[in-house]
């Protein structure tokens, strides 16, 4: 589809001048010591180096229009994301936020009663939904290595089984499978099942294996995966993400789907997506403190499984209740508990100085610990 002349012109109106401290806010905010009345938030994994530049500068380029309806927006909102995915607009629908994407697809299963295959513990967003519009859902523990155990949830589908669900980086354990085997996954599959692939982290994976396997969908493979605004591109709160299927799927979520992104989500994703400097920083930015993280867990004989998002999932040895309480006395906010994972905990990625604090609170923690111990002992 082709951009008309207005769209272009007020395109290219969206993408202003890039402000020059690029990344002040989030890293000066974070110097800030945390206190009680304003924790250091690692439990949500939000990305605080967003939104980007050009985002900001599109959000606040919007309010004069929020008396509007999106109009425009979409059609140039759908053309990028056609642009950036290689496919047809009618294989793309926006919404509110992944999740509201992943509700959609939860109720397409929940009301002809069928069955969802879904690892555990995963992101409970689609599964939880499902159950409660009337699915069924069978959760296939995680292997060894905390990651999707394929044969387990093949062996897993039934007559019943509608969709399977691959979190791909996993939340919470942060593991992710390689794209060979979701294709040789997919091949196996009856061609009633469809494969939901939720790519939410996909941008922070660094196993050369792991990568999108949208090109499926141009193959005519009934997989649907998901991407959002609210993890590499930093704009949690400002809510848009979409997906990706074939066209009958698609359509039958655009049907059903309560909530399209607002015009701030349109204007400010669209900015986002041509942001290349932002998301490649923030990328490498995560990556490095990610490994800062795995590298102090390392140190402290923490275990934790291989990171692929922007969170790192590691056994604390202590029930995930009272490690909460300690990182809480140090005014730091952590994941919760994710059974059977009753030790571990799930840490988001902040920026660097709130990882410095993090990593001071969890060594002070695992002396403490080691005292005890000792006492005991
Ligand atoms: C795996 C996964 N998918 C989807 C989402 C939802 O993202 P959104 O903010 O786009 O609704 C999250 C949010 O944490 C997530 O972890």
């Amino acid at each position: 589809m082709n951009l008309s002349r207005r769209a272009l012109l007020s395109a290219s109106a969206l993408l202003v001048a890039r402000p020059r401290l690029a990344f002040s806010d989030a890293t000066h905010a974070a110097v800030k010591a945390p206190t009680a009345a304003e924790p250091l938030v690692l439990c949500w994994n939000e990305n605080p180096y967003g939104p980007s530049p050009l985002a900001r500068a599109a959000l606040n380029g919007t309010v004069s229009h929020a008396c509007r309806y999106p109009e425009q927006e979409i059609e140039l909102l759908q053309n990028a994301l056609v642009a950036k995915e290689g496919l047809s607009a009618d294989h793309i629908v926006t919404g509110s936020g992944s999740g509201e994407l992943l509700s959609a697809l939860g109720t397409l299963v929940g009301r002809e009663r069928g069955e969802i295959v879904a690892a555990e513990p995963t992101y409970l967003e689609l599964p939880g939904y499902a159950l409660r519009v009337g699915a069924t859902v069978k959760y296939v523990p995680v292997d060894a290595l905390l990651s999707h155990d394929l044969s387990a949830m093949r062996a897993a589908v039934s007559d019943k089984t509608r969709a399977v669900y691959l979190c791909n980086p996993n939340n919470p354990t942060g593991t992710a499978i390689g794209a060979a085997a979701i294709r040789s996954f997919v091949e196996s599959l009856p061609d009633n099942v469809t494969t939901i692939v939720d790519e939410a982290y996909m941008e922070f994976a660094d196993d050369p294996a792991v990568k999108s396997v949208t090109d499926l969908i141009g193959s005519g493979k009934r997989v649907v995966v998901l991407r959002t605004f609210s993890k590499i591109h930093g704009m949690a709160g400002v809510r848009c993400g979409y997906a990706m299927g074939q066209p009958d799927m698609i359509a039958s979520m655009t049907d059903i789907r309560m909530a399209s992104p607002s015009i701030f989500a349109m204007r400010a994703a669209l900015a986002s997506l041509g942001d290349h400097a932002f998301l490649t920083d923030t990328r490498r930015r995560v990556i490095a403190s990610r490994q800062r993280i795995t590298g102090e867990l390392d140190r402290l004989g923490m275990p934790y499984a291989k990171a692929q998002g922007n969170f790192v999932f590691f056994d604390t040895g202590m029930p995930i209740g009272a490690f909460q309480e300690r990182m809480l006395a140090r005014h730091i906010r952590v994941g919760r508990r994710f059974p059977p994972f009753d030790n571990w905990c799930r840490i988001t990625v902040g920026t660097e100085p709130q990882v410095d604090t993090f990593l001071s609170a969890l060594r002070s923690i695992a002396a403490e610990s080691r005292g005890r111990e000792r006492k005991i002992g």
